[in-house]
């Protein structure tokens, strides 16, 4: 297709999807007041934006105000579906409630469909065990969604990366863990939006 570009002195759309930056959110899973995932949150986005691969952005669950499902039609749910379709990627932020994920975020990923379906996320959990209880939960859950999981998972912990529970300070160790799953959040994601 190069002919093209030289006959009309502009890229294909091809080549355009190929050098586009992909869009990858990294959504909170909990919505509580006093919770710590904005603080897990922030800390990935810094990482993840020093690569400079991708458009990374927090995606907040607790900004849309969302029903829980067949409650109500609320103009959130409608914006909810158009922000993950704008995505081609996700980072979960996953923290351990009674062993699995947050009901927020359960009721997040029911609430949309196509708008998960063939894209690739990766996982950041944490909770007493690393949140990794929660976390094997939404890998089962992704499958049905059609969205593909990376292996590479970094596991917080509440007792050594976190003051009093509540005071994120995460241990240098996790950099390359939260590197090598954003490697392959960005592999993957791009992979995928050749088939969507
Ligand atoms: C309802 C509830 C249930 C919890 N259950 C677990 C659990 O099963 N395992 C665990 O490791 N931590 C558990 N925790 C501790 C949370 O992982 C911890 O409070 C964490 O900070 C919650 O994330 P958030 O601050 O972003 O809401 C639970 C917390 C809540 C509020």
């Amino acid at each position: 297709m190069g002919f093209l570009k030289n006959l009309f002195g502009r890229k294909t759309k091809e080549e355009e999807t190929m050098s586009e930056k992909l869009n990858i959110g990294i959504i909170l899973g909990s919505t509580r007041q006093g919770r710590v995932s904005p603080q897990v949150g922030e800390w990935v986005k810094e990482i993840a934006d020093k690569r400079g691969d991708a458009n990374y952005e927090i995606v907040d669950i607790a900004d849309f105000k969302l029903p829980f499902l067949g409650e109500a039609d609320a103009p959130g749910i409608v914006a909810w579906n158009e922000k993950l379709a704008s995505l081609d990627g996700f980072v979960f932020i996953v923290q351990e409630y009674n062993h699995s994920i947050t009901g927020a975020l359960k009721n997040a990923l029911d609430l949309a469909r196509e708008a998960w379906n063939n894209k690739a996320a990766g996982i950041v959990s944490y909770g007493s065990t690393g949140g990794a209880r929660a976390a094997e939960h939404l890998r089962g859950i992704m499958g049905e969604l059609m969205i593909a999981d990376v292996r590479t998972h970094p596991t917080l912990s509440l007792f050594t990366d976190f003051e009093n529970g509540t005071d994120f300070k995460p241990q240098d160790l996790h950099l390359d863990n939260v590197n090598g799953m954003l490697d392959q959040v960005v592999v993957w994601s791009g992979a995928l939006k050749s088939i969507r």
